[in-house]
């Protein structure tokens, strides 16, 4: 298995990296499953660097509260709205009509659970950091805590897609299927940066003082 997922991996990473920038449509042979298995090595660098954050921090407590801004922005808005987003409004969506086995629909089901508990996990640290800007040091521990269940959460998760649910599940759809997967995927990913900019005009709104 480990074996099947290392050559499908690198062969999505090849073709993506063939493609020109720009590129609208699908190409070659390109699976559905790539772009988001290629988020998840970004995803992956992130939680190397919340592991390596937290051993720093571990005895003195003293967070910066600029890293927490940080992992609450890269997980709202590239792990949540951008890869979730994209695996439960086009992947998940398309896969529930499906016929499921009873272990795909099981893991199916727990996959959105963990989305939704990685939120609430998200939030929780985004209300450490104001806690522990507001002057309560002992918030420190709590955001320390916080990152290191969302490394946690995320390393089995992206195991569990990567490994055992996102190439099996290929098998329920067509070749056209897929093709519409991807190009839909290209679609939402090109409007990310509109929705990302357009939540800072609302919270830079916000700030006016009334
Ligand atoms: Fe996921
Ligand atoms: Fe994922």
């Amino acid at each position: 298995m480990k074996k099947i997922y290392m050559v499908a991996g690198l062969a999505a990473i090849l073709v993506f990296i063939s493609l020109p920038l720009g590129a609208k449509k699908v190409r070659g042979p390109m699976k559905p499953i790539a772009p988001l298995m290629i988020e998840h090595r970004l995803i992956e660098r992130m939680v190397g660097v919340m592991e390596d954050y937290v051993a720093s921090t571990q005895a003195s407590k003293k967070v910066n509260p600029a890293f927490v801004d940080m992992v609450c922005d890269f997980f709202r808005i590239y792990g949540d709205r951008t890869h979730h987003g994209k695996e439960e409004d086009i992947l998940f969506a398309r896969l529930a009509k499906k016929n499921l086995s009873d272990d795909h629909r099981k893991m199916l089901n727990r996959l959105i659970d963990e989305h939704v508990q990685a939120r609430k996990m998200i939030a929780k640290l985004a209300q450490a950091g104001e806690i522990y800007v507001k002057g309560d040091e002992n918030a420190g521990s709590d955001i320390l805590n916080s990152l290191k269940a969302i490394t946690v959460l995320y390393r089995k998760h992206i195991e569990l897609e990567d490994k055992y649910f996102f190439i099996p599940c290929l098998q329920y759809f067509t070749k056209d299927e897929m093709d519409a997967m991807l190009s839909d995927m290209w679609e939402y990913d090109r409007s990310m940066i509109h929705v990302k900019y357009r939540d800072v005009v609302g919270q830079a709104r916000d700030l006016i003082i009334k």
